[in-house]
């Protein structure tokens, strides 16, 4: 079936079930023409929910029970992974697809693409309802960005991660992925952009980012905050992210084998040019600088960036500080300069939405209207 009602969110697995569940009442079957026989399913069906495995520490594995550092990500399959949460059966159909298999801290602009092209082919079919997407933890904010900015879709898309090994006491693993699975059949999860679900808790892609390294409560939405609960086996949301994501941005990865090269300077006391120079002999076609307080340029770093500026790289000046508004014309002249600034993006997801922003325009302006908008 076409996907073009998509805006409306009619078109999506969990609108048409709405639609015949009102068919079903109301013997509207006809209208709904050539709704496929996928849908055709009593108002009470369970969402048919795909799982696409990558890796990270929900599919790993350590020598004991109480091994929850030093263990291997990566190592247990789609298939082990959903027959060891036999309760998700009872919560949608559910079937699982090995994408690939990595720790996260492994994951790459080709991985990203893979899995932006099977997410926007699965849901484009009319017998899927929702994603889910296991994925190491150290860069699942990354992952869930991409996707939110280059999915195609109101249906809704969830990744989850765990802090535990599977093969550990109190692994997080199983009721993260059960949680994650209600969220994606859920019609509460349609149009809400790409989600993180972890801890019992519903984050926006956007915002969130890993803020321990090995607690179960790590994800966090630095001040803006988290969008709902998963609790009694129902998602309660209570926010939702004002800016634009999947159905509703300009980027579009169907044709696209490759992303413009962009890097991430760290700023600190004592910082020199070495890194960026180097990225800029390299190719680099972006630079963010993970600038200190509110992305500020140590004076010595200063000349780098005008010059790599005058070269054609795209600089964004984003902050190390990890939440607030890098202000436009604040620590630096940026009109003048003509840089860009990456608003609350994080430098890891201002490099994911400039990479995306490098493959439409090289104009300053344009890119500072899409730091703006998503
Ligand atoms: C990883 O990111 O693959 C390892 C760490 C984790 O999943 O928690």
């Amino acid at each position: 079936m076409p996907t073009t009602n998509e805006n409306s969110g009619a078109s999506t697995g969990v609108g048409r079930r709405r639609l015949l569940q009102v068919s079903a009442l109301g013997g509207l079957v006809a209208a709904l023409g050539g709704a496929s026989p996928a849908f055709a399913r009593a108002p009470n069906a369970l969402a048919n929910v795909v799982i696409l495995a990558t890796g990270g520490t929900i599919a790993g594995s350590g020598a004991s029970s109480t091994t929850t550092v030093g263990y291997t990500a990566a190592t247990v399959g789609v298939d082990t992974l959903l027959n060891s949460v036999p309760e998700l059966k009872k919560v949608a159909n559910v079937r699982g697809e090995q994408v690939f298999q990595i720790a996260s801290e492994n994951m790459n602009n080709d991985y990203w693409l893979k899995l932006a092209k099977r997410v926007n082919t699965l849901l484009a079919q009319d017998d899927v309802d929702g994603i889910v997407i296991t994925h190491g933890t150290d860069t699942i904010e990354e992952t869930s960005y991409f996707l939110d900015l280059v999915v195609k879709s109101r249906k809704p898309v969830v990744v989850v991660g765990a802090m535990r090994p599977s093969t550990a006491i109190s692994a997080d693993g199983p009721i993260n992925l059960y949680n994650a699975t209600l969220v994606a059949g859920s019609e509460e999860g349609v149009g809400k952009g790409v989600l993180v679900v972890l801890n019992d808790q519903i984050n926006a892609a956007r915002d969130v980012t890993k803020s321990n390294t090995s607690t179960a409560d790590t994800f966090r939405s630095p001040d803006l905050g988290m969008l709902g609960y998963v609790q009694g086996n129902k998602p309660y949301f209570y926010h939702v992210s004002a800016r634009k994501n999947t159905a509703d941005t300009e980027f579009d990865v169907s044709n696209l084998d490759n992303l413009p090269q962009v890097e991430i300077i760290y700023g600190y006391a004592n910082m020199n040019r070495l890194a960026l120079d180097a990225f800029v002999a390299a190719g680099a076609k972006g630079i963010v600088q993970a600038g200190v307080g509110d992305g500020s340029i140590a004076a010595q770093v200063k000349p780098g960036l005008t010059e790599a500026r005058q070269k054609g790289v795209i600089i964004v000046r984003s902050s190390r500080v990890g939440s607030g508004i890098v202000a436009r014309n604040g620590e630096a002249n940026d009109d003048e300069l003509d840089f860009v600034v990456s608003d609350t993006l994080n430098p890891q997801k201002a490099r994911i939405l400039l990479m995306l922003a490098l493959t439409k325009t090289t104009d300053t302006k344009e890119i500072q209207r899409m730091f703006a908008t998503y």
